[in-house]
């Protein structure tokens, strides 16, 4: 069985300051979750206020992204012993925003994984399709494609990834059931040509316009085994809502 798996991911929100106000009123809201993997990525200079605060919770900490070097002159950017360094456990690698607007391809991705497994943070990794090349019938040629060159050499263990169709984030478009299935089916394919019987265990969330609402038709999906939340996750209520998926 694949424990469920909801992250918050908080992009560009949120000061130290309403990163304690958040967690003071959702802590409590999910203190008593025991079966599913609770995450929050706030922005970098709202970890240290954050990992305050979730130290001895069972709330884990994610950055939003990384760089490949431990150290030296990479004006602007933080290693893989920097977020250690800050109580983070797991990081967010290959968002679309960060291919989209800072031009990171499939390599600096893979060499950004790797450089985050050394230092023992787990990843999410994140893949998706635009809405040109679902048009265009490429949606399996683009999760194959990102799924074999950002994993290359890379080991399952302490892998998630995320299936976040491009059109669907921030746009109040969700895929339907139906279309997370097919792709995350896909990408489970994708993974046991890599990695065997071990695909088995690698958790696979959907993100895109995921709400309280929408949260436990998706997690009905076979593959479905999460979410990566964006504009949801930012309200204490909503997220705890999303957490806690099916109790009605
Ligand atoms: P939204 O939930 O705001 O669509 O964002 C999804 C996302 O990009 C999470 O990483």
């Amino acid at each position: 069985m694949r424990k469920p798996f909801i992250a918050a991911n908080w992009k560009m929100n949120k000061t130290a300051g309403e990163t304690r106000a958040f967690l003071d009123e959702f802590l409590p809201l999910v203190r008593d979750v025991q079966d599913v993997d609770i995450v929050i990525a706030p922005p970098f200079t709202s970890l240290p206020a954050a990992a305050a605060l979730i130290k001895g919770s069972n709330v884990l900490l994610s950055a939003q992204d990384i760089f490949y070097e431990d150290k030296g002159a990479y004006t602007g950017e933080i290693s893989p012993v920097m977020l250690t360094d800050v109580g983070c456990t797991q990081v967010i690698i290959g968002h679309s925003e960060r291919r989209q607007y800072f031009k990171e391809s499939d390599e600096i991705v893979n060499k950004k994984i790797k450089a985050a497994r050394k230092h023992n943070l787990d990843v999410i990794f994140c893949i998706g399709e635009a809405l040109e090349e679902r048009e265009a019938g490429k949606t399996f040629d683009v999760l194959k494609r990102e799924v074999e060159e950002g994993l290359k050499d890379v080991p399952s263990d302490s892998i998630v990834v995320a299936y976040e169709p491009v059109w669907a984030i921030g746009t109040g478009k969700t895929a339907t059931t139906g279309q997370a299935q097919e792709a995350h089916k896909y990408i489970r394919e994708r993974l046991s040509a890599l990695y065997g019987g071990a695909a088995q265990d690698i958790r696979i969330l959907y993100g895109g316009s995921v709400t309280p609402e929408n949260i436990d038709s998706l997690m009905d999906c076979a593959d479905v085994d999460g979410a990566l939340v964006g504009g949801a996750s930012l309200k204490a209520g909503s997220f705890a809502r999303i957490v806690k998926f099916n109790c009605k």
